[in-house]
Order: structure tokens, then C-alpha cells, then sequence
């Protein structure tokens, strides 16, 4: 893995006072274009929770990219979590905090079997919200949190702290 670490450590862009002073925004946007790095990425995503995940729940948007990737190389399907509005069917709804306002994002109820393991996938945990958003969605559909992998995870905002201790939790990279 510590290879792994430093192949997508060295693609990783870091962009001071962005998308507001005072903000280091990591961008991987430059692991999605390298082959091999993003090859290394979504395969480590899923490694650490062989055999204890049915389906991948990648969250809008750049959590699509790496639950597809990572759904190719391992075999599990996608459980898409989106931002509201944009799904057909009946859905459950769960809203979030933004730092101004707030949020929302959806799953069709039903998409799953009942009691199925869901492994949540994103790019990067901040304060937490969006994958905590996510768990509770998966909780109230019927189905079961296997676990929150991210490629970034950003400790100074406390999203471990937010999620508490009930899921296991992987970052790939720590900041
Ligand atoms: C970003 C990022 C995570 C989330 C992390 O998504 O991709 O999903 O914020 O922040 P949090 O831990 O504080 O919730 P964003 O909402 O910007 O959406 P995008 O992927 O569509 O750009
Ligand atoms: N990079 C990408 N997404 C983010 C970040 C970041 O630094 N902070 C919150 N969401």
C-alpha cells in the first residue's frame, strides 16, 4: 500500500486559497488522468474490504469516477448516491450541512436487496457530512454500512470525529 500512497502522493495536486482564501484544496483530478495511478487508487479503495462488501456507493460526482473504477476491477456493482432532484423513481432523501445552507442527496428506494453491504466510496472526507449523509441513506433504504474508504481524508475538519465509531473507516492519504 505505502507504494500505492506514493504513486497517487506524487499525481496529487495541492492548490493554495481555492475555491476561497485560506482553503489548501487537494485536486485529483491529475490521478484520474494517469492510467496506472488511478488503476493503484480504486483497486486499494476496495483491498482493505475483500469479501465484506456487496456493492460500491459512489457519491456524486467525483465518487462516481472512483466506485466505477473500482467496480470494473473488483466486480461489484454501484450504487449511485446523488445530489437531489436528479433520480427517476422513488427515493429517499437525506439532507446535509454545507458551510452556507445545505444539501441533500438521494438513493432509489428499493435499488438494493434488503440487508445488502454497501462499501462507501469518495474522493475526499472533510468535515464528514457528505458521507455521513451517505451512511444514513444507506441505514434507511434497509441495506448495511460495510465501511467509508476515501483517497484523502483531511483530519484537521474532524470527519472521523463526526462519524463516531460506528463504521469503519480508510484514507488512502492523510493531510
Ligand atoms: C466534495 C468531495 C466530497 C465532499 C467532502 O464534494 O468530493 O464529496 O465535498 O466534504 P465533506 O466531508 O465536508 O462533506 P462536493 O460536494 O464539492 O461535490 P462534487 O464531487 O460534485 O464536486
Ligand atoms: N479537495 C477536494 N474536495 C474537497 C476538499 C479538498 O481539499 N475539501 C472539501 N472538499
Amino acid at each position: 500500500e505505502s507504494e500505492v500512497r506514493a504513486l497517487v502522493e506524487s499525481k496529487l495536486a495541492t492548490i493554495p486559497d481555492f475555491p476561497e482564501p485560506g482553503v489548501v484544496f487537494r485536486d485529483l483530478t491529475p490521478v484520474f488522468a494517469d492510467g496506472p495511478a488511478f488503476h493503484a487508487l480504486a483497486e486499494a479503495l476496495t483491498t482493505p474490504f475483500a469479501g465484506r462488501f456487496d456493492v460500491l456507493a459512489g457519491v456524486e460526482a467525483r465518487g462516481f469516477l472512483l466506485a466505477g473504477a473500482a467496480s470494473a476491477l473488483c466486480g461489484a456493482g454501484v450504487l449511485p448516491v446523488r445530489k437531489a432532484g436528479k433520480l427517476p423513481r422513488a427515493v429517499i432523501r437525506e439532507e446535509y450541512a454545507l458551510e452556507y445552507g445545505t444539501a441533500a442527496l438521494e438513493v432509489h428506494e428499493g435499488e438494493l436487496p434488503p440487508g445488502s453491504r454497501v462499501l462507501i466510496v469518495d474522493d475526499v472526507l472533510a468535515t464528514g457530512g457528505t458521507v455521513d449523509a451517505a451512511a444514513r441513506l444507506v441505514e434507511r433504504a434497509g441495506w448495511r454500512v460495510a465501511g467509508i474508504s476515501v483517497a484523502i481524508e483531511l483530519e484537521a475538519l474532524d470527519g472521523r470525529a463526526r462519524l463516531g465509531d460506528r463504521y469503519e473507516i480508510r484514507s488512502l492519504l492523510q493531510f
